[in-house]
């Protein structure tokens, strides 16, 4: 993870690359910290925590230069302290770094050996040596760098500047993104565009194995095996306003309130509201003849890719295998001739779900994704990429991207159905018409807000809750229980209704509250069924239905009612209270709700 920015300017570049590294907070927020080169050497200033801290060393302890580098960081190696912190530098270099250098511990041995002294636990610093040592040997800069990758093993994205070098950086990646951006006599680096929108909306992005030397007057690139390559340069769409809660306490408000706009965006993509019928994308696949499909992703967005394989089974018939990013590749899923893998991310740059499609890309399958990052390495690694126009998410624990996601999938469900037979036209429009009244519904629930504050305030005071839901619900339990342990650190537990007699009723007694998602559907009855096993052992329910209270025969220690809808659609609407929920409690609790700890928003390390 982490986040990178370098920049050749025209003049003082320290506030600029500040101002690009708080575009980047949303990859890791434990340290961060700027290099520059002042005429024959490099200075740097640190600062371990947010960003904030780094402001406020550099209004005491200025940094000048016309070239920096900058990196705000999410810890793997090293304790997020001021010592670890990025740009790492000897005498003759500076380097930021995300990513993972796999061999640090034996290029470190092998350097220290040679006499190199050094003064952090990050793997970062070997890269740091190895360039000094080969320059010590008196390769120029670019050789020495040159040199330095062919002994590198691992992921990583690496901005490096140099001492006396006014107008070079270099930049390289292996594993995780990185962009060039394009000024007039000056040129930018970032991990992203969104980090470079406030100074270019021309953007080169480097490939696999890529590395760039970089001047004011343009950029040079080489392939992993030194040859001259040209990368398009492409405009970029992220936009320079992207740092605005409007009048929101918190970006994660904003984007729960964000989301009947964003889903009837995404929605209008796939659907032909006129004809009231899908119009999917052509996935160069025959959604007749697909047998099988795979889905694969992690964490929140995986949750959607299980409520897809409900969806997907249930209308389309076709058998779905899913899998968390990080498992499947490794116990090496047998793939289906021919078959069409689905991965879902809302950065697009997730390290385990990024391997696990190039694992199913040379498994012979067609790959397709549905992400929020359209110019992301997963958009463009894919043969297809299905975009979520949820814009940008900056909380750092998902809302409207799920939801967003949610969206594609249950058009995918639709359009698969219609191409296999499974779903008549009828029954489709009456699918589509569900869908487009969920915006609707969403603005109600989000309307009665006011109820969650007063059920937050007794979450709060929870050591554990459990999250119950049958059916398509059950994802959205899990999905809920994420949510409210990521952002309020209260231990939370997702189960299917059905499971919780095998074991976890245990953890039930009267301290415990269970938030029940249970919409009146063909599964209503059984789950109420559970919530009395519940509530016979005193455990304080919270039910989630629009089912009217007299159709539940126990007693609830609160009730969210829901508006009525089709059962297809109630994923997208039930996982609404589960975020105010979790919100709320975020905030009686008074945890930093958009940069929870120990988290980033984008997670390219495996
Ligand atoms: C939780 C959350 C994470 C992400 C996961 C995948 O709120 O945001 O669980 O869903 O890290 O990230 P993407 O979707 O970027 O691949």
């Amino acid at each position: 993870m982490c986040g990178i920015v370098g920049i050749l300017g025209k003049s003082s570049v320290a506030t600029d690359l500040v101002d690009a590294l708080r575009r980047l907070e949303y990859r890791g927020y434990d340290s961060a910290g700027i290099a520059t080169v002042e005429s024959d050497h490099l200075e740097r200033r640190r600062a371990e925590g947010k960003l904030k801290n780094l402001e406020k060393r550099l209004l005491s302890e200025p940094l000048a230069g016309r070239t920096g580098i900058g990196h705000t960081r999410w810890a793997t190696h090293g304790r997020p302290t001021e010592r670890n912190a990025h740009p790492h530098m000897t005498a003759e270099v500076s380097v930021v770094h995300n990513g993972i250098i796999e061999n640090f511990r034996e290029l470190r041995a092998d350097l220290e050996k040679k006499g190199h002294v050094f003064d952090t636990d990050t793997d970062t610093e070997a890269v740091v040596h190895l360039i000094s040592h080969h320059m010590q040997q008196g390769l120029s800069p670019v050789e020495a760098v040159r040199a330095a990758l062919g002994e590198l093993q691992g992921a990583f994205a690496l901005g490096i500047i140099f001492a006396g070098h006014d107008d070079l950086m270099i930049a390289a990646r292996q594993g995780s993104p990185l962009a060039i951006g394009h000024g007039s006599g000056e040129m930018y680096l970032g991990s992203d565009a969104i980090a470079l929108a406030p100074f270019t909306d021309s953007i080169t992005y480097l490939d696999e194995g890529d590395w760039a030397v970089m001047h004011r007057s343009g950029v040079e690139i080489y392939d992993r095996a030194g040859n001259r390559v040209d990368r398009p340069m492409v405009k970029s769409v992220a936009s320079s306003l992207l740092v605005d809660k409007g009048n929101h306490r918190h970006f994660m408000a904003k984007e729960i309130h964000e989301q009947p706009e964003v889903i009837s965006h995404t929605l209008a993509n796939y659907i032909d509201m006129a004809a009231g019928q899908v119009r999917f994308p052509d996935l160069g696949i025959d959604l007749a003849k697909v047998s099988r499909l795979t889905i694969s992703a992690c964490g929140t967005a995986y949750y959607a890719g299980l409520v897809g394989k409900y969806w997907i089974e249930q209308f389309a018939r076709v058998p779905v295998e899913i899998d968390i990013a990080s498992e499947l590749r490794y116990r090496e899923a047998p793939l289906p001739e021919g078959g069409l893998a689905v991965f879902v991310s809302q950065s697009g740059e997730t390290a385990d779900t990024l391997a696990t499609l190039r694992y199913c890309k040379a498994g012979g399958q067609r790959i397709a994704s549905i992400v929020n990052v359209r110019t992301s390495t997963i958009a463009r690694e894919s043969h297809a990429a299905l975009p979520t126009l949820a814009g940008p998410e900056i909380g750092v624990a998902s809302t409207k991207a799920f939801t967003c996601q949610l969206s594609v999938l249950a058009c995918l469900a639709l359009a698969l159905g219609r191409a296999r037979g499974t779903i008549s036209e009828a029954k489709e429009q009456e699918m589509v018409k569900a869908l487009m009244e969920v915006p609707r519904h969403i603005s109600s629930i989000i309307r009665n807000e006011q109820q969650f504050v007063a059920i937050a305030q007794e979450l709060s005071k929870a050591r554990d809750v459990l999250y119950l839901g049958r059916g398509t619900s059950y994802p959205i339990a899990l999905e809920g229980a994420l949510k409210l342990k990521e952002i309020s650190y209260i231990h939370a537990e997702g189960y299917a209704a059905g499971e919780l007699k095998h074991g976890p009723i245990a953890l039930i007694d009267e301290n415990v509250p269970v938030i029940v998602v249970a919409p009146e559907d063909a599964l209503f009855e059984k789950t109420v069924s559970n919530m009395q096993e519940v509530a016979a052992r005193g455990g304080k329910i919270i039910l989630i239905s629009d089912a009217p209270a007299d159709k539940v025969s126990c007693s609830l220690a609160a009730h969210i009612e829901m508006p009525t809808s089709v059962s297809f659609t109630t994923p997208l609407l039930y996982a609404v209270p589960t975020q105010l929920l979790a919100y709320h409690t975020a905030v009686v609790m008074g945890t930093d709700v958009d940069q929870p700890r120990n988290l980033a928003k984008s997670v390219t390390v495996e």
